[in-house]
């Protein structure tokens, strides 16, 4: 299976997902795409020696359907059969979604259905939660809303801050994403929970 890794900044994610496809593991990367240049994890990529691309999201001037057509001309030459947003950050329209349905995944940084969108671990802190995590799902139209297929939980600390919760959970995406990736891979859709 080719996979395709998109992402907007560091490239954490994208890292241990590449990392982790190795040996018998069913899946490569193909290409990590980012919707700016300056995107660190890009060299990280070129590093690795996956391809990379740069689609500006800013050369399109909010015109999203002519950005998401462009983000789908440069994947195609690299053929992907599994799309990962890794630290993405711009929503896709069905556009984009539909040309990967049912093989694109997302992880975003709290326990869905909890705090879709942003901010999230500004949020479960001001919420006095007790738990906060990441999860891993399908994506779908609908932000943040696809099919769970994994999440991990940390327990969120008196002391915490947003920047140490967020390092406590990305430990734990670190993680995550690259079991969920495996299975995916294996055409198994069963959620892990770690
Ligand atoms: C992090 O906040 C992570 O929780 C979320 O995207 C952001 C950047 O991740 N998934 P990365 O280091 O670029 O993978």
């Amino acid at each position: 299976k080719r996979v395709a890794i998109l992402i907007s900044g560091g490239g954490s994610n994208m890292v241990s997902l590449v990392d982790s496809m190795t040996g018998d593991h069913p899946a490569r990367p193909a290409v990590v795409l980012a919707n700016s240049a300056d995107a660190g994890g890009l060299q990280k990529a070129a590093d690795r020696g996956i391809a990379t691309e740069v689609v500006d999201h800013r050369d399109f001037k909010g015109d999203r359907e002519a950005f998401e057509k462009a983000l789908i001309s440069a994947l195609e030459p690299h053929d992907p059969d599994i799309v990962c947003l890794a630290g993405f950050m711009r929503i896709l329209t069905p556009v984009f979604i539909d040309a990967f349905r049912g093989r694109m995944l997302n992880i975003h940084p709290s326990l869905l259905p909890k705090y879709r969108g942003l901010h999230t671990h500004a949020r479960a802190i001001e919420a006095g939660d007790a738990e906060a995590g990441c999860t891993v799902h399908e994506v779908t139209p609908e932000l943040d809303d696809g099919p769970i297929l994994g999440q991990a939980r940390v327990p969120i600390r008196p002391d915490d801050t947003p920047d140490t919760l967020a390092a406590r959970v990305l430990t734990q995406e670190h993680k995550l994403y690259p079991a969920v990736l495996r299975r995916f891979a294996q055409g198994d859709r069963n959620p892990i929970y770690l």
